[in-house]
């Protein structure tokens, strides 16, 4: 790590772990136990997406994270106002406001960030009121990086899909629009967050990215703890991680 840049963290997002739960509307697998683990791997923040459709995270699992995880929860949630009404009643550390539609397998895109602007601003200042640090789920566009400075969020998290689905030269294109947006986030103050479609291989270019401070990963992780756990899963991609950061 230069002494100029801050060491890059890993959230580690635990959504397919209810998935599964949900799949049988039975106990297991816990997902205290699967944060727990993936505390002990490295993670340094756990993230869950309370979805207004609850395909997976239910209200109780997020109440329970908070009390029970050591490291900070990010929620990932949609504007609604009754997603917004358990969030300032949970009051995680953090929260990644991410667009939502009921159709989709997976988060579609970034958030447009001057759609149902007052909407948005107002769950920003509601959350950030109750000392949540508010990310934007943005793809890597100025003008959205601009709009959320604007916004007063604390962080922004570049969406990264389109880079990890790209191939061959216009993986270079992608790459390039992910460290503009990150170098002019943080000119704006911002704190600079990824995620979406990461997995062990194409982080590496992502690392040389001094402004990210923050991947948050789940599926890849989820898959790969399917055959070595929780545990070592995140262990993997934290040494993955930390490589960059010593
Ligand atoms: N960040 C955000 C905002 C997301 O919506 C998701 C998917 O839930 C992720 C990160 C993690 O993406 P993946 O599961 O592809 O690693």
């Amino acid at each position: 790590m230069t002494a100029s840049s801050s060491p890059k963290k890993l959230g580690v997002n635990i959504d397919h772990v209810a998935t599964l739960r949900q799949a049988r509307l039975a106990e297991e697998p816990s997902v205290l136990e699967a944060a727990l683990d993936a505390e002990q791997g490295g993670a340094d923040s756990i993230t869950v997406h309370l979805r207004e459709d609850r395909r997976h995270i239910q209200d109780a699992d997020v109440f329970e994270l908070i009390e029970k995880i050591y490291v900070p929860l990010n929620l990932e949630m949609s504007i609604s106002p009754e997603i917004l009404k358990i969030a300032l009643k949970a009051c995680p550390e953090k929260a990644c406001l991410v667009p939502e539609k009921r159709q989709e397998l997976t988060t579609e895109g970034g958030l447009n960030l001057f759609s149902k602007r007052k909407q948005l601003a107002d769950t920003v200042e509601a959350l950030s009121g109750k000392e949540v640090q508010v990310s934007l789920f943005i793809d890597p566009i100025e003008k959205q990086v601009r709009e959320a400075a604007r916004l007063g969020a604390y962080a922004i998290e570049i969406h990264t899909g389109s880079y990890a689905n790209a191939r061959g030269a216009q993986k270079e294109k992608e790459l390039l629009r992910i460290r503009k947006a990150a170098q002019l986030g943080k000119e704006l103050g911002l704190k600079i967050h990824a995620g979406h479609g990461l997995n062990y291989e194409n982080i590496f270019p992502l690392l040389e990215i001094p402004e990210i401070l923050e991947f948050n990963i789940g599926h890849s992780i989820i898959s790969r703890a399917m055959f070595v756990g929780i545990a070592r899963a995140v262990q993997e991609m934290k040494k993955i991680i930390q490589a960059k950061n010593n």
